[in-house]
């Protein structure tokens, strides 16, 4: 098996050093629920997750998937809007952009309310908490929402967040890449 991981298990990684018992966690795009099912076995009875997605397809499969736990809140509802939801004290947020797998392809994360996101998901995130971004490209994507991403990113005040950037550089079409950004 290899040591690098892909740019998921890479952010499965990195979110098991700063999530534990008793933390407020969010998937902004919960999907079918991979993501949601494994924060919320990370933050325990005493902790809590909020999963967004603007699909009710999406919602559904997540809540069959979290079935068995009841520290989750699924939120049929844009990710931009996730203020409007919770207060703060984040010690993780996890973003995997794109289209549901399976799913309708227009329903994509959008460069402008992925952007907005990832801004509120800055604020409500505490100090030493870690926001993931796995950011696909390529194909249908296209390259839009992956170079409007990168540009915000690029003009995150360093003093207060540090923007690690993931890139398999050899690799053909266009994998997955993931920033991870530290809160100061
Ligand atoms: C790549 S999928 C997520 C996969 C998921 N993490 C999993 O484990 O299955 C991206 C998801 O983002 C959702 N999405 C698109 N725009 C959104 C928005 N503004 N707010 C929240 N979710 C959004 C899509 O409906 C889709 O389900």
């Amino acid at each position: 098996m290899s040591i690098l991981k892909n740019c998921l298990g890479l952010s499965h990684e990195y979110i098991k050093k700063v999530l534990g018992e008793g933390d407020i966690a969010i998937d902004a795009t919960c999907g079918n629920g991979h993501d949601t099912e494994l924060l919320c076995s990370m933050v325990g009875d005493s902790g809590h997750v909020y999963a967004f997605d603007v699909q009710k397809q999406a919602i559904d499969a997540t809540k069959e998937r979290v079935k068995d736990f009841n520290n989750v809140t699924l939120i049929l509802d844009g990710h931009e809007k996730m203020e409007g939801y919770i207060s703060g004290d984040v010690s993780a947020i996890m973003f995997n952009f794109g289209y549901l797998p399976g799913g309708n392809h227009n329903k994509a994360t959008k460069k402008e309310t992925s952007i907005s996101a990832i801004d509120a998901g800055l604020r409500l995130l505490k100090k030493g908490g870690l926001m993931t971004l796995c950011i696909y490209s390529g194909g249908d994507t296209g390259f839009e929402e992956k170079n409007a991403i990168l540009e915000f990113l690029k003009g995150i005040d360093s003093k207060c967040f540090s923007v690690l950037s993931h890139d398999f550089i050899n690799q053909k079409n266009n994998p997955p890449m993931l920033i991870c950004i530290e809160k100061k």
